[in-house]
């Protein structure tokens, strides 16, 4: 066994280099270089060993099975997960401390155990006294789901061999360590060599993995960012502390599509599933207020309509002031010269501030057009009228331009009973089967300027 070797491993994007810096090269973030010893790697060649004991097969061979996805009994979870677990899926859930994580866990660990299943809820960070506090607040109380409070990886790896749980929940994978690696619990040597161990028992077992990872945005904790690729799906909780609205968003699926969502709401009693996420970010709608333009906006494989706000007043300024939250603020600065040029919107001198209403980031191209909207009517001050909804993309010429699943889009508008929705004339064919909403097609801003504000 030779002298353990020293490297430098960055903790926001796990990047390695025989050299300390005080920025990552790769990631080109400060301050992020770790020091950590490498020993002899007993982790990485047990995962070999056990790979090694297959031997290759022709691909027609291989039996053709479906995935099997067992619904964990949350809709929203199953949603994203693509329709549930799959025997030996590993999950990663990723989001900001006091997002919701664990709540969500408990959640999912109580309805997996109402289905018949036994899991294993490892709690690194909270005591056993808390996790049953909260546990009894959320109404989850199943014989079934064992509680551990354990930072030691073999201790966890023993316990999984003596309940053979169905489903193994580790929160969080940062407290996690193996007493053999000289590092910290949380650095990345030490959150990777715990992960690669505890996905090869789940796939060894066949048992479904959870591991919950702290993320925060300057990256000083040893990023979940270096086992995305380790694992078969990235869920991000995400949401503003101010909202109560979570959503929860798929990231990568190897069993199912990406880009999906799921929408929940932090009660006093947990995470309820919200089952009409437009009805809720349109709930507080005032259509009689200039600069309100609702968007019937695409996430994943799911129709959302949101409303997005504009304000323009006049600055006092030589240079005003633009700001978009929850849009994307360079459309949004494109948004604007389109119209200046293309509408004969006189901005230059006005202050514009846009947002999406309910705390939720909307930044596909087809919010173009209601965001240009929402200002127009805010310089004009005249509201739109409110039975509309707006998806397509405005290019620099002010042509409306297409967008995806615009069938969808109609479907989920008629629903919430609106009557029209303005499209670029590529979208406008889509036609929904009760036909309650009519498709507009409009070849330009201006066209729509006209007949609208
Ligand atoms: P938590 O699941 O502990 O977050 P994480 O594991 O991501 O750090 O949830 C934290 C917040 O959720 C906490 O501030 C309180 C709130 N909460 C509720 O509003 N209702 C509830 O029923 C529970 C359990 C938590
Ligand atoms: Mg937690």
């Amino acid at each position: 066994m030779g002298k353990p070797k020293t490297i430098y491993s960055c903790t926001n994007c796990g990047a390695q280099s025989p050299k300390w810096g005080g920025r990552c090269v790769q990631c080109g973030q400060w301050g992020t270089m770790e020091e950590e010893f490498l020993e002899t790697e007993p982790a990485a060649s047990a995962a070999h060993s056990s790979l090694a004991t297959s031997p290759p097969v022709p691909l027609p061979e291989i039996p053709l099975s479906e995935q099997q996805h067992t619904p964990c009994g949350n809709g929203e979870l199953d949603r994203v997960l693509g329709g549930g677990l799959v025997p030996g899926m590993v999950v990663l859930l990723g989001g900001e401390p006091g997002i919701g994580k664990s709540t969500l866990m408990l959640q999912a660990a109580q309805s997996v155990a109402a289905s018949g299943r036994t899991v294993l809820y490892v709690t690194g960070e909270e005591s056993m006294r808390q996790t049953r506090m909260r546990a009894s607040r959320l109404g989850a109380d199943s014989e079934r789901v064992f509680v551990v409070a354990e930072n030691s990886l073999a201790a966890i790896t023993a316990h999984i061999e003596t309940i053979a749980p169905d489903l193994v929940i580790v929160d969080s994978i940062q407290m996690i360590h193996r007493h053999e690696l000289a590092a910290a619990p949380g650095t990345v040597n030490q959150v990777r060599q715990c992960a690669m161990e505890l996905i090869c028992t789940a796939k060894r077992r066949e048992c479904g993995l959870f591991l919950v990872g702290h993320i925060t945005k300057d990256g000083t904790i040893a990023g979940p960012k270096v086992l995305e690729h380790l694992v078969d799906c990235v869920l991000y909780f995400e949401g503003d502390r101010f909202h109560s609205y979570r959503i929860l968003r798929t990231i990568k699926n190897r069993y199912g599509s990406t880009n999906e969502i799921g929408v929940f709401e932090m009660t006093r009693d947990g995470l309820k599933e919200v089952l009409n996420p437009s009805a809720i970010f349109l709930s507080e709608r005032d259509a009689a207020q200039p600069g309100n333009a609702i968007a019937a906006t695409i996430e994943g494989s799911r129709s959302l309509l949101v409303e997005v706000q504009a304000l323009a007043s006049k600055s006092s300024f030589a240079s005003p002031t633009r700001r978009a939250s929850g849009l994307d603020s360079n459309r949004m600065a494109m948004i604007i010269a389109v119209l200046e040029r293309h509408a004969a919107l006189p901005l230059g001198t006005n202050d514009i501030f846009a947002s999406v209403v309910g705390g939720i980031q909307a930044v596909e191209p087809a919010m173009d057009l209601s965001l240009a909207m929402a200002i127009a009517s805010s310089v004009r001050a005249k509201p739109l009228s409110a039975d509309c909804v707006f998806a397509a993309e405005l290019g620099l010429g002010g042509e409306l331009r297409g967008v995806t699943m615009a069938e969808q889009r109609l479907k989920e508008a008629e629903k919430l009973g609106f009557k029209q929705a303005v499209l670029a004339p590529s979208s406008a064919t889509a036609q929904t089967p009760r036909g309650n909403i009519r498709a507009r097609a409009f070849r330009s801003i201006a066209e729509v300027l006209d007949a609208f504000c």
